[in-house]
């Protein structure tokens, strides 16, 4: 039986770093919204363009657009097994959208795992990371960096600094997850499907508390 997952927490947490572990390890797709979205700014698609925008303004990209990218997505046949949602839901009605959708398809989310770390640590993290625009690949200066300075060890390519990881933008998008996103925490601790994981230990720490908690 697959494992539907959905990881929920401030920006900068360290979700979409062990999304990818945790999806690899259980041979699941990753999903990241934000990582869809950079791939269609990067293509220059039409979503690409609506989107971009917001995103480097540190805004929420309007739930309509959103909620069919998901969709699109979750209808691929490598999810029929199972999924990690990352970044996504973001808002009561995305939330409501992909309950929704699940009734129609007969499934369930089993766990929402809700990521939880000090501002002061998120800011570190976030004003730290440097991207890999070709393959997604994430890095910190200090905490993880890459075996030579600005390059990924994975494809070789230049690392950036994401637009949205300036100082200012950074402030801002913490305010939104503070409106928008972080009344899904008592929705679905009501629903009964969440837990936390304390977020500020390092990344071995954090991978090691979140296989802990999928266990039994
Ligand atoms: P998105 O890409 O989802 O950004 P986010 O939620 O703000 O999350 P981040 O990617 O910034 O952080 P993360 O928690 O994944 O941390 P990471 O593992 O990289 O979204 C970007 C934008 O797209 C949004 O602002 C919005 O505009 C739009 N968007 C996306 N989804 C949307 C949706 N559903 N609805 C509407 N709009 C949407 O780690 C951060 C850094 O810390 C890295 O450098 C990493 O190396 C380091 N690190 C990680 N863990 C540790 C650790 N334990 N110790 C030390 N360093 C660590």
């Amino acid at each position: 039986m697959g494992l539907r997952l959905v990881f929920l927490g401030p920006p900068g947490v360290g979700k979409g770093t062990q999304a990818k572990a945790l999806a690899a390890a259980r041979a699941i797709p990753h999903i990241s919204t934000g990582d869809i979205l950079r791939a269609e700014v990067g293509a220059g698609s039409e979503l690409g363009n609506q989107a971009q925008a917001f995103m480097n303004r540190g805004e929420l990209v309007p739930d309509d657009l959103v909620v069919a990218m998901v969709a699109r997505r979750l209808a691929q046949p490598d999810c029929a097994d199972g999924w990690l949602l990352d970044g996504f839901p973001r808002t009561g009605a995305q939330a409501a959208a992909l309950e929704k959708h699940l009734a129609q398809t007969g499934e369930n989310v089993d766990r929402v795992l809700y990521f939880r770390a000090a501002d002061e640590i998120l800011i570190r993290r976030l004003s730290g990371r440097r991207a890999c625009p070709e393959c997604n690949a994430n890095y910190h200066v200090e905490a993880m960096p890459p075996r030579t300075e600005g390059v990924c060890d994975q494809c070789g390519s230049a690392l950036i600094q994401r637009p949205d990881d300036q100082e200012d933008t950074i402030r801002n998008r913490l305010d939104v997850y503070r409106a928008q996103t972080r009344e899904l925490i008592d929705h679905y601790r009501a629903a009964g499907l969440l837990t936390e994981i304390d977020s500020e230990g390092t990344v071995d720490e954090v991978a090691a508390a979140t296989a802990g908690s999928l266990e039994g």
